[in-house]
C-alpha cells in the first residue's frame, strides 16, 4: 500500500505537471492548489513515486461539517491503473468517516465513466443529472429571448421561497461544478461570487438563475445554472446569461440546466454541439454516499 501525506508547497510543479495532462490542459487544479494548502478544511492526499507527486485528491468539509466534498482526483497518465485512485478514494471516504462528516459528495462529468465507477466502487449513488454545455465566444451570440422580465434579487430575496418553488432537485443548488444545500446561510456563501435572477408569479419564483464570472485557462468565464418552470422562463434566463457573458468580457460560457431543456436548447442554432456526433449528451451528476 503506498503511502499517502497531504500536499505541500513543495510540490506545485508535480501538481502543474498533472494538470497539463488532464482535460487538455484545462484543469482548474492550478487555481485551487495555492486555496487548499491554506483552508483549514482541505485535507488533501498525495501518493508520490520515484519523488515525485503522481496522485492526489481533497476533502473539503464545508455546509458546518456536514459535508466533505471531495475534489481533484488526479493521477498522473503515466501512473494510472495501477489502483492509486482507488487507494486515494478510500482514504479520502476513511478521512469522511473518522470527521464524523454526515455524507460525502461530489460531482462529474456523466461521460467521465471511470469517476463514476471508482465513486460507486466507494458506495456513491448518482442523486441527479443536470445538462450542461459549454460555448466560446458567448459575445458572438446575437440570439435573444425576452417573454417575461427578469429581476436581480439578493440572496436574502430567495431564504424562504427558493426551496418552496420546487425549482431545485433534492433542495440542491448547483453552481459551477459546486454544489450546496439551498440553505440561507449557503445561499449567502454562494451570493458572495454570484449574482442571482429569478422570475415571479403572484409574488412565487417562477424560474431562478445564477451566475459568476470565474477564471479558466482560455481566459474569464461565465458559468451560470437555469432552474425554470416552463420553457419560455428558461429561454429568458438562458438569453440574460448570454447577455451577461457578453457585458462580462467572457471568453466562454459554460451552463447547467434541467435535462427537461437539452431539447429546447439544442434547437438553438448557435447551440448545436457539432463535436457530439454520436448524439450523447454531456451532462453533470451529483454522487453522494451518506456516511
Ligand atoms: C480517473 C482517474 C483518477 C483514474 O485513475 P487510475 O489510476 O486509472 O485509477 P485506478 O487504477 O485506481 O482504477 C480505478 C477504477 O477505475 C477503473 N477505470 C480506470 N479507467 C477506466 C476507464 N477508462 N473505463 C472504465 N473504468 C476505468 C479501473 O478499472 C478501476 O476499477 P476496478 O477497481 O473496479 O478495477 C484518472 O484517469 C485521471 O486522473 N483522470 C483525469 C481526471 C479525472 O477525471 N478525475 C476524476 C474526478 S473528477
Amino acid at each position: 500500500m503506498p503511502e499517502i501525506r497531504p500536499l505541500r508547497e513543495s510540490d506545485r510543479d508535480d501538481i502543474l505537471e498533472i494538470a497539463k495532462h488532464t482535460w487538455g490542459g484545462h484543469d482548474y487544479l492550478p487555481y485551487s492548489f495555492d486555496a487548499w494548502l491554506k483552508d483549514k478544511n482541505s485535507h488533501t492526499a498525495a501518493i508520490e513515486q520515484e519523488g515525485h507527486v503522481i496522485a492526489l485528491a481533497n476533502l473539503r468539509v464545508i455546509e458546518n461539517g456536514r459535508t466533505g466534498w471531495m475534489e481533484g482526483l488526479r493521477v498522473h497518465p503515466d501512473y494510472r491503473g495501477r489502483g492509486f485512485a482507488n487507494t486515494l478514494t478510500n482514504h479520502v471516504v476513511q478521512t469522511a468517516i473518522d470527521l464524523r462528516l454526515e455524507r460525502i459528495r461530489y460531482t462529474s462529468a456523466t461521460v467521465n465513466v471511470e469517476s463514476l465507477h471508482i465513486g460507486q466502487k466507494a458506495g456513491m449513488e448518482r442523486k441527479f443529472d443536470l445538462a450542461v454545455s459549454w460555448h466560446a465566444d458567448p459575445g458572438e451570440i446575437a440570439w435573444r429571448s425576452s417573454t417575461d422580465p427578469i429581476r436581480e434579487v439578493a440572496s436574502t430575496q430567495l431564504h424562504h421561497n427558493l426551496v418552496s418553488s420546487g425549482l431545485l432537485p433534492y433542495n440542491v443548488i448547483i453552481y459551477d461544478w459546486k454544489a450546496l444545500d439551498a440553505r440561507p446561510d449557503a445561499l449567502d456563501k454562494i451570493g458572495q461570487t454570484a449574482r442571482f435572477w429569478v422570475q415571479l408569479q403572484n409574488g412565487a419564483i417562477k424560474s431562478f438563475s445564477l451566475g459568476l464570472k470565474r477564471d479558466a485557462s482560455g481566459g474569464p468565464q461565465w458559468a451560470f445554472t437555469v432552474y425554470a418552470s416552463s420553457e419560455s422562463g428558461f429561454l429568458d434566463h438562458l438569453s440574460h446569461h448570454v447577455g451577461m457573458a457578453t457585458e462580462n468580457e467572457c471568453t466562454s460560457m459554460f451552463g447547467a440546466f434541467q435535462k427537461e431543456f437539452s431539447h429546447t436548447f439544442f434547437a438553438l442554432d448557435w447551440a448545436q454541439d457539432e463535436d457530439d456526433d454520436e448524439g450523447e449528451e454531456f451532462a453533470l451528476t451529483l454522487l453522494e454516499r451518506v456516511l
